[in-house]
Formats: C-alpha cells, sequence, structure tokens
C-alpha cells in the first residue's frame, strides 16, 4: 500500500495513546520529546508511563477506553493489544477524522509510525510496507553506518557560519567523541594542531581547507591573535569551522581565548569536550589516579614554566605537601627542577614516577621512575608524567596482562 510520509510538529496539539503496555511505552517516548499534549488511556500503565505522568510529562486516565476520549485530539495510537477494541478506537478515530495508528493491524491503519532513528540533527525514518522488523533492522543499519561515518552527506545549509571547538582526544580517532566526529564530517574549515588525531585530516573531502595552525614544542608556530582572526574571518564569510584540538580544547588548550575572541566578534561557537591526555595517559598506562584506600584526589599542574621562574604561578611546596597523585603536563623541559622542589617540599624521593609519552598512538611508551629519578630519565615530548603511589598500580596490572 502506497502511504505519503510526513514529519508531524506536534508542539502542544493533543495526541491520545490508547494503552500502556510496552508498546505504547515504547510510542510515548518520542511523543514526549515532540512537545505534544499527551494524553494516555488505560487501566495500569508501566512504571515509566507512571513517572511520566507523575512529572507532568502526560495526563493519564486511569479507566478503559471511551467513545469520546478522541475529542480534540489530531492523533490516537491504539496500543491496547485488543484488536476489538483498537478496531473501535480506528472506526471512532474515522467517525472524528482523527489520524490513527494502529499497532495491532498497521494495513487496515490510516497511518503507521515508522522505525525512528536519531543521530543529532538527523532523523531517519523507515517504513517497510508494514514489516516492522524489516523497518528497524534497516533502520539499525543506516545508524550503524552514520555513527561509523561510513554514510555520509554534508549539510546542505549555507549561510550562518559558526566555530566549534573539538576535542580530539589524545591522538587515537577511536577517542575522539563521536559529536566531534560528526563536526569533522560538516566542516567546511578544519583549523588543526599539531597533536590530536590528526590522521583524520587526510580523510576529509578535497573540497575542505585545511588549516595546520600546530606548534611544535618551543618551535615556530601561528600568533594566538593569528589563529582567533583566521577563525572569526572564516565564519564570518559563512563557512563551519572547525577548530580541532589535541585532548580537550578546555585543558591547556587556550580553547577559552577562542571562545572568548569568537564571542567578541559576534560569531557563533560552541564547544566540544574532548579526552584529555591527563586522564588518557595515566588510564591507557593502566595507572588509576585515584585508588580507594591509596588516594583521593589527583591535581593538574603545568610544567611549562620552571620553579623561581617570576612567571610560575604553581606553588610546587604546597603540592609536595598534600598527598594527592600529581599529574605533570607539558613539564618534560623541566622536571628535574620540579623533582628537586618537590623532594625539596617533603616528597618522599622514591616516590614512583611513570612517565606516558605519546599515549595512545603507535609510539606509546611507558616508563616508571621516581622522583629522584626522573631528571636522568630520557623522555621525548609529548609526554605526560604521574607522581605518586597509584603508579605502583600500573606495574602489577602489567604483571597481571601477561601470560
Ligand atoms: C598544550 S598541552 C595540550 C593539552 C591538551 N589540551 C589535552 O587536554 O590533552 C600539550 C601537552 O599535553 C600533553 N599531551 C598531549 N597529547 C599527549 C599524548 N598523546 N601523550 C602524552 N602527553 C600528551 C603533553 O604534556 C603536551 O606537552
Amino acid at each position: 500500500m502506497n502511504r505519503y510520509p510526513l514529519f508531524l510538529d506536534l508542539a502542544g496539539r493533543r495526541v491520545v495513546v490508547v494503552g500502556g503496555g510496552a508498546v505504547a511505552t515504547r510510542r510515548i517516548g518520542r511523543l514526549v520529546e515532540s512537545g505534544a499534549d499527551i494524553v494516555v488511556v488505560s487501566p495500569s500503565t508501566s512504571d515509566e508511563l507512571g513517572s511520566l505522568a507523575q512529572r507532568g510529562a502526560l495526563r493519564w486516565l486511569a479507566r478503559r477506553y471511551e467513545t469520546g476520549d478522541l475529542d480534540g485530539a489530531m492523533l490516537v495510537l491504539a496500543c491496547t493489544g485488543d484488536p476489538d477494541v483498537d478496531r473501535t478506537i480506528a472506526e471512532d478515530a474515522a467517525a472524528s477524522r482523527v489520524w490513527c495508528a494502529r499497532a495491532d493491524d498497521a494495513g487496515s491503519s490510516p497511518a503507521w509510525v515508522p522505525a525512528v532513528g536519531v543521530m543529532g540533527e538527523l532523523t531517519v525514518a523507515v517504513s517497510a510496507g508494514g514489516d516492522p522488523r524489516r523497518a528497524s533492522g534497516v533502520r539499525d543499519g543506516i545508524v550503524a553506518a552514520l555513527r561509523a561515518g561510513d554514510l555520509h552527506a554534508r549539510s546542505g545549509r549555507t549561510g550562518g557560519g559558526e566555530v566549534v571547538l573539538v576535542g580530539g582526544g589524545p591522538g587515537d580517532p577511536d577517542l575522539l567523541t563521536l559529536a566531534g566526529y560528526r563536526a569533522l564530517l560538516e566542516a567546511d574549515v578544519v583549523v588543526s594542531d599539531r597533536l590530536g588525531p590528526t590522521q583524520l585530516l587526510a580523510g576529509l573531502p578535497a573540497d575542505v581547507e585545511v588549516l595546520d595552525v600546530g606548534k611544535t614544542p618551543h618551535g615556530p608556530a601561528a600568533r594566538q591573535d593569528d589563529i582567533n582572526a583566521l577563525l572569526v574571518t572564516r565564519a564570518r564569510a559563512g563557512k563551519r569551522v572547525v577548530r580541532l584540538k589535541g585532548g580537550d580544547a578546555f585543558v591547556y588548550g587556550r580553547g577559552g581565548e577562542e571562545v572568548a575572541a569568537c564571542v567578541a566578534a559576534g560569531v557563533p561557537v560552541r564547544v566540544i569536550p574532548g579526552v584529555s591526555s591527563v586522564t588518557a595517559a595515566p588510564g591507557l598506562a593502566g595507572i588509576p589516579l585515584t585508588h580507594r584506600g591509596m588516594t583521593q584526589h589527583f591535581v593538574v599542574a603545568s610544567g611549562h614554566v620552571p620553579p623561581g621562574d617570576p612567571r610560575c604561578t604553581v606553588d610546587w611546596r604546597a603540592l609536595a605537601a598534600s598527598n594527592g597523585t600529581l599529574v605533570l603536563i607539558m613539564a618534560v623541559a623541566n622536571r628535574g627542577t620540579i623533582a628537586a622542589e618537590l623532594i625539596a617540599g617533603g616528597r618522599n624521593r622514591a616516590t614512583p614516577v611513570a612517565v606516558i609519552e605519546n599515549a595512545s598512538t603507535r609510539q606509546q611508551r611507558l616508563a616508571i621512575t621516581t622522583l629522584e629519578g626522573i631528571a636522568a630519565e630520557p623522555i621525548t615530548p609529548p609526554a605526560i608524567i604521574v607522581v605518586g603511589d597509584v603508579v605502583e598500580l600500573a606495574s602489577m596490572q602489567t604483571q597481571q596482562a601477561q601470560p
């Protein structure tokens, strides 16, 4: 039977659902999201529908269906599980010119509910000639392909440029969030850093402008003001600009400055959080940053500016005195002076220390040493340094993992 597919704006419009079981519960989830004025007619309901009624998301008439229940409705979902009642509802609906979707018999129903999948702004609705199993199978296949990025069509919307700060994670593309990946696939312009999932850039369509503003440590880099200006001018030209950062944009990523520049220029800006190397590197090395009975807190500090330098705002002596785990970022060059300061502040010189280089990439390397030994440990950046007893758990887990 040929059907005419349609997406309905149900906000504020009356929808009657007759039945309170599993089918009604499944269908009502999306109705609640649509903002419809929902009335459920059923002597009993599932716990989920009961709590939606308590929260005021729908009205529940705790009784059997009566002719007249459809007054003022534009749509009725007949899901009682009793074909005789569903038929009566369909007849009443036809007499009152209300659209009716029968769960028990789609074939004799003037409307039916498709299998639906939602991925961000995309809604996939599949109908398979009244065969719900086939429809949900196709829906699942499409959603899986969209998630994996195997199926993609860039938005045809024009105008209204924006900047999206995407936290790209520590490097392995698998650690980029789905939201970040979707933003990347939608981008007209990608402004990328040196760290993060840069290998994804090669797979972008040829018409995407890719600009590398990455900075090598102590090497040449685009000035932050120039990066800000680049983001703003491209977005003002109507482009969807993705600013792809390593880790999380708001963790030593200058994301705050870039957002402020966009806001000051009146350019719409969004932030998609990322997996920071601060937690990813220890995690990938099997080091929990907190561990019951061992430590209840961890502190993250940048070692970019050496202790004693007037620009250094980290109180290394105070950190030495605390018994929590220390996570040091950008600390490779100054590791010797930082360790000396921590020992002078009271940390035991034998405190275990882990160095995780290039976390999540093929070059990932874990070295275990002590506070005293860290200065002599050869390290290649980028690296995260973890100081504290939790480091001992890494070797335990590595040993357990051995066959
Ligand atoms: C400018 S900060 C950026 C941090 C980033 N926003 C984040 O959340 O991970 C750069 C530092 O992050 C650390 N880092 C970034 N990626 C890393 C990785 N894959 N492995 C180890 N450390 C990493 C290193 O300490 C490096 O010097």
